[in-house]
């Protein structure tokens, strides 16, 4: 399949999303969430994949949600329409997702990265929520995904103002995983998705679903999920495969990767 607002590239297991609007600073418009979730769709399918890293530019990995297509909208178009809704599906994706953010992640870009399940920033990445600054609030989970990552003082800080925050803050306060020189950014995040790719696909999709789990449910709950999914490693071959290869001194060749 073809895409206008995106570029996917695949590199052995690992898939590179790049979103593609330089015009726009790479505003998120309903076009781009739909090849978004098209791509990811396609990816999810594909078992030769293994991990997905989720890109901008260097000067923006996405300004936010298209201001120019909200502009005419009014409550009736955005509640009828369920405008945004689809990103609900792009947050549902199964497969590890890293996003690499270096320049401006505002509002839905900052929104689009928390959904991935961590972010790699470049010293140059810039995060912010400033939908307050037009009159709204964020409608992509930011609020929500945000307080849960790096609590309430900081994200009522940045909901409320409006304010950038650089990559070493973002990194200090835990919404970010690693920062590293820009002109390093893609090559580590595909060696972090190479590393991911690389290791058993049920296994990994399993440890992405029971952190998740954690933002949903109690702490016993988790626990008792964390510890049936583990039991339930025990049926794969992978299981065997790995701890087979640690007691043979050898490297492990997992069958479902
Ligand atoms: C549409 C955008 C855009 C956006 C930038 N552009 N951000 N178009 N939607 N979010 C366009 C500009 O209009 C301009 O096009 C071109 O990209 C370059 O932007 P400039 O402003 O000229 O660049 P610069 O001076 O470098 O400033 C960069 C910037 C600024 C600080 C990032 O563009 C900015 O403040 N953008 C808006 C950020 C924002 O408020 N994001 C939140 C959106 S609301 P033209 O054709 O004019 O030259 C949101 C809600 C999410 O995300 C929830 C949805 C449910």
């Amino acid at each position: 399949m073809t895409y206008e607002t995106i570029r996917l590239e695949r590199r052995g297991r690992v898939a590179v999303v790049t979103l593609d609007r330089p015009k726009a600073l790479n505003a998120l418009n309903t076009a781009l969430l739909g090849e978004l979730s098209a791509a990811l769709g396609e990816l999810g399918r594909d078992e030769g994949i293994g991990a997905i890293v989720i890109t901008g530019s260097e000067k923006a990995f996405a300004a936010g949600a298209d201001i120019k297509e909200m502009q005419p909208l009014g409550f009736a178009d955005a509640y009828l329409g369920d405008f945004a809704g689809g990103w609900d599906q792009v947050a549902a994706t199964r497969k590890p997702m890293i996003a690499a953010v270096a320049g401006f992640a505002l509002g839905g870009g900052c929104e689009l990265a928390m959904m991935c399940d961590f972010i790699i920033a470049a010293d140059t990445a810039k995060f912010g929520q400033p939908e307050i600054t037009l009159g709204v609030l964020p409608g992509m989970g930011g609020t929500q995904r945000m307080a849960r990552s790096i609590g309430k003082a900081k994200t009522m800080d940045l909901c409320l103002t409006g304010r950038m925050m650089d990559a070493e803050e973002a990194e200090r306060c835990g919404l970010v995983a690693r920062v590293v020189p820009a002109g390093d950014l893609l090559e580590t995040a595909i060696a972090a998705a190479e590393k991911i790719a690389g290791f058993s696909l049920p296994a990994t999709l399993m440890v992405k679903e029971a952190v998740n789990r954690a933002f949903e449910t109690s702490l016993a709950e988790g626990l008792r999920f964390e510890r049936r999914q583990f039991h339930s490693t025990f049926a794969l071959d992978d299981q065997s495969e790995g701890m087979a290869a640690f007691v043979e001194k050898r490297p492990a060749q997992f069958r479902h990767r």
